[in-house]
């Protein structure tokens, strides 16, 4: 799913070397579905042509206040936007942005809106630190509005120190949370992704058909409303955000020791991955080689129930804490989700039949029923991933909710 359907921007870009990555912002902004004006200061086509953003963004690019046949594009743009984004801003913006100033096309728009406002902040190392760029950055927080602060890293001139513009997906990410119903800020949540492997040998193992494309739906979800996410993963989820840790495991017994310790200060786990039952009791140290002899044989013990034990955990440690199972089942799902909501002990069970062609192991789309420990009931009827993830992610929030009622 885009995260910004219908969503209608201004790119502000101002007058520095991090211009030329505006560039990317912008087709970033674009392909998640956002209609994007850029706006150009005069000084930022000393770095950049106006050609590429007339290329890629959604509309004809402004830099004057006057050359639109409106004799007032700046109040014509700024009432139509849901989010002004300046990246880079410069100094001089963040200087005009916090006393009110405007005397170009940005600056103009800037004052003109009541629209959201995310400004990525990009400079000299030296201009960063100076008294009057954090005194207006601090006005400017104080307003509510958006500042990203930059990285460290190298600056133009061969120097290094903090004032690079920051990673467009973290620039992305302030503008889809902007954008987003962030009903989950402040909650920490461990989400589990992908099938374990249990190995054989160091080249062999025993895996499962899971494509962790369900886990890592809900791990959007969750970042797009707001969460902390703990991501415990046995595939590279290709996402990145400042608010995504994610925890590289391979098999069951790895993925229970950092599930068990990333849940100690979180709100919630969705175990969403597929462990495997058994692993092999010993694994081979070096790799069986064909006509070495008789084959072994592999003999298999049981893995622990990562689910019931955070569950018995949490027993321990808060009655706050909410667990999400999933369960796969080919016959009599919502029976046997009945039956397994009480085994596992977890406070919502999603249940999905593995057996029709549309929703198998590493499908588009799923169906699932969602079922909760007090015998209520929600279906989701077949629909993408993301679609799916919403539903469970709602349904994290009504619990959570609930539990706050109640206190
Ligand atoms: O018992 P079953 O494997 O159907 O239960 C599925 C749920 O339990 C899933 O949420 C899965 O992630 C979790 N599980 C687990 N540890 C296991 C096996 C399954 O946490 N060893």
């Amino acid at each position: 799913m885009k995260r910004l359907e219908g969503v209608s921007i201004a790119l502000g870009v101002g007058g520095g070397i991090a211009a030329y990555k505006a560039v990317e912002l912008l087709r970033r902004l674009v392909d998640e579905g956002a209609h994007v004006t850029p706006v150009l200061t005069k000084n930022a086509l000393n770095f950049v042509g106006l050609t590429t953003f007339r290329a890629l963004g959604s509309s004809e690019p402004v830099v004057s206040l006057f050359e639109d046949s409106s004799p007032i594009p700046h109040t014509k743009l700024g009432q139509g936007v849901d989010l002004v984004v300046v990246a880079p801003a410069t100094a001089d913006i963040l200087s005009k942005f916090a006393t009110g100033a405007c005397d170009d096309a940005l600056s103009t728009i800037l004052v003109s809106t009541d629209a959201k406002v995310v400004l990525a902040a990009a400079m000299h190392k030296e201009m960063w630190s100076h008294p009057a760029v954090m005194e207006n950055i601090e006005t400017i927080r104080r307003r509510g509005f958006t500042v990203v602060d930059p990285e460290h890293g190298r600056l133009a001139g061969g120097d290094v120190g903090f004032g690079r513009l920051a990673a467009t997906e973290v620039i992305l990410d302030a503008v889809v949370g902007q954008m987003a119903t962030r009903d989950l800020a402040g909650y920490h949540v461990v989400v589990t992704v992908g099938g374990t492997r249990e190995a054989i040998d160091p080249v062999r193992y025993i895996g499962n058909r899971s494509s962790g494309r369900q886990g890592l739906a809900i791990v959007s979800e969750l970042l797009d409303r707001g969460a902390h996410v703990t991501a415990i993963s046995t595939i590279d989820p290709a996402l990145s955000s400042s608010y995504l840790e994610v925890v590289r495991v391979e098999s069951a017994i790895e993925m229970e020791s950092a599930t068990r310790s990333a849940c100690k200060d979180a709100n919630a786990l969705i175990m969403c991955a597929a462990v495997a039952d058994y692993r092999v009791e010993s694994p081979l140290v070096n790799k069986f080689k064909r006509g070495s002899g008789n084959l072994p044989e592999i003999k298999l013990v049981e893995n622990p129930d990562i689910l019931a034990n955070v569950v018995a955990d949490s027993k321990m440690y808060s009655q706050n804490f909410i667990t999400i199972g999933f369960a796969a089942e080919t016959e009599n799902v919502e029976a046997n989700g009945r039956a397994k909501i009480v085994k596992k002990g977890c406070d919502i069970l999603v249940v999905n039949d593995v057996s029709r062609e549309e929703t198998r192991f590493g499908s588009a789309d799923n169906e699932v029923i969602i079922l909760s420990a007090d015998g209520s009931l929600k279906y989701i009827p077949l629909a993408p991933k993301r679609e799916v993830a919403a539903g469970v992610v709602d349904a994290l929030v009504e619990r959570l909710l609930s539990i706050e009622f109640e206190q």
